[in-house]
């Protein structure tokens, strides 16, 4: 069973810190935030592809609803209203303004929930078919102990640069779902990129068990995956690739 996947907005440069927080099942997919400073034309892209995360299931469903869509304004303020966020609305009406309501609504029903799929589509990231990457270190430390923060480390080398798309980490648990958080990253030229990140491999206190599975982090041994893409990590869209996945194990050891 796959998991929800958590786009914590965060743009990969070397030696990010970020946190892998575990994810309830069933959670809503989310984006916990848009960057404060739109800088259209340098980084619209990522902007857009957190947008999209939060926005398309609901802006596919107005335009399904709509029947006859109108103009920007019209969706936008919908996507707004539905979504009681002023920051939606507003990239709403700029990227739905950069294509035409035509093509925006073409675009929204094409990518089918895709987000990288859309914004490629509406012209604002950059597509690059020549990438590639390569994972050279994945670790977990410590590599065996018992419950508590551990430290996942991994490095990618890319020769030609990557196209924008995302990582995605996949801690497989014991004794329920997979964890799994991803991290977008934009078109990148060549090189090595390290990267770090917290993994609280402890119970969530203030994870609420009527609001779905608390994972407990019991003792055995986890499988840690990460896969570094071109696009949507296994989308079957065109501008898609899995460009690399590698897999290590941690143990948790009783108390
Ligand atoms: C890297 O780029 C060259 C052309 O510049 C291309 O021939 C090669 O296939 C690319 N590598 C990958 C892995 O796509
Ligand atoms: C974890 O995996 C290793 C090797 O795959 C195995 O030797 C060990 O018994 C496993 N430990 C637990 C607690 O399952």
């Amino acid at each position: 069973m796959k998991s929800v996947l958590l786009v914590l907005g965060l743009i990969a440069v070397p030696a990010v810190v970020g946190y892998l927080q575990p994810l309830k099942p069933h959670a809503k997919s989310q984006v916990v935030s848009l960057p404060q400073h739109m800088k259209v034309g340098l980084d619209l892209c990522p902007t857009c592809i957190q947008f999209t995360g939060e926005a398309i299931n609901e802006l596919l469903n107005i335009v399904l609803n709509l029947g006859v869509v109108g103009s920007c304004g019209k969706v936008c303020s919908l996507l707004e209203q539905k979504t009681g966020s002023e920051a939606l609305g507003l990239v709403c009406d700029l990227l739905c303004d950069y294509v035409g309501i035509d093509e925006f609504v073409k675009f929204i029903q094409k990518a089918d929930l895709d987000p990288f799929y859309f914004c490629e589509l509406v012209k604002v990231c950059p597509i690059f078919e020549n990438g590639d990457a390569e994972i050279t270190e994945l670790s977990v430390t410590p590599a065996s102990g018992p419950q508590g923060q551990k430290t996942i480390a991994f490095s990618y080398t890319s020769k030609n640069g990557t196209g924008t798309g995302e990582m995605i980490v996949v801690v497989e648990t014991v004794d329920g779902l997979p964890i799994e958080t991803g991290f977008i990253h934009d078109q990148q030229p060549a090189g090595s990129y390290p990267s770090q990140f917290n993994l609280k491999a402890e119970v969530d206190p203030n994870c609420d068990p009527t609001q779905g599975f608390c994972e407990q982090w019991l003792p055995g041994n986890y499988t840690v995956r990460v896969d570094v893409c071109y696009g949507e990590c296994g989308s079957a869209h065109p501008h898609s690739k899995i460009y690399d996945r590698k897999q290590t194990q941690f143990i948790i050891t009783p108390q």
